[in-house]
């Protein structure tokens, strides 16, 4: 079954032995439900997540998904790993099969880890011109000053990749600790900009993405987002 976002006649001549030209029939017989209303147009858009159901039959029932967990140390973001528990071992939900991780944490890294079925949303929450906010707390072993906070401001150049980080936001909690509020997510990024300064990150905890904050939730627990939340997330639109 094809699951991007298509016509509608273009979706039942792919799904069924009825043809696109077959499809305008079906809509004057009132055969097709989308979504629970009579389908009206063979260019209706089909996506993902539509409920398609021609005479009684469902074609097509996905229903998006979005969850978030407090990921406890020693868990590996991955769907599935031979030797160590994985996120979506601590998750219960009868589509758990279908979810993917939106912005993966190390492996002793804690804290919020977003859960989902729809591309479309993580790959939006994931972009840095959404301006997003992954805010994390952060132990180092050494002391910290307010050359980090400049340096953190005008980004960190990392030479593999040649590439300058974008502006992030430092605050000093106390001597060892720290809240940095990142807007992309590059590889092992909060360990590397502290990295520059040869201090090691011996904690890191993420505490929010934008809008949608941990607070309340266990450890090694998962819930739905609320609509709220996901409201919350779509008003972050690029500039
Ligand atoms: N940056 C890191 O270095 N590690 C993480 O797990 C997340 C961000």
């Amino acid at each position: 079954m094809k699951l991007e976002t298509s016509r509608l006649d273009r979706f039942i001549s792919q799904n069924t032995d009825y043809s696109i030209a077959d499809t305008r029939l079906l809509i004057a017989q009132k055969r097709i439900l989308l979504d629970g209303r009579v389908a009206h147009s063979i260019q209706q858009k089909v996506t993902k997540f539509t409920r398609v159901v021609l005479d009684g039959n469902c074609l097509k029932d996905l229903s998006p998904v979005y969850l978030m967990l407090n990921k406890p140390r020693g868990v590996v973001s991955a769907t599935k790993d031979p030797k160590h528990t994985t996120v979506l071992d601590l998750i219960q939900h009868p589509q758990k099969d279908e979810l993917h991780i939106v912005g993966r944490l190390d492996f002793n890294t804690t804290g919020l880890v977003l859960l989902t079925n729809d591309g479309a949303w993580s790959r939006r929450i994931s972009l840095p011109e959404t301006k997003l906010a992954k805010t994390y707390e952060v132990t180092l072993s050494k002391p910290l000053n307010d050359e980090y906070i400049a340096a953190f401001r005008e980004g960190i150049h990392f030479a593999y990749e040649n590439i300058t980080t974008r502006p992030a936001q430092l605050e000093i909690l106390s001597e060892n600790s720290a809240r940095l509020s990142l807007i992309e997510g590059k590889y092992h990024q909060v360990k590397r900009m502290f990295g520059f300064f040869q201090n090691e990150v011996l904690s890191l905890h993420r505490v929010s993405v934008g809008p949608i904050s941990l607070e309340g939730l266990e450890v090694g627990q998962s819930r739905p987002l609320t609509p709220n939340e996901l409201a919350a997330t779509e008003s972050h639109g690029p500039c």
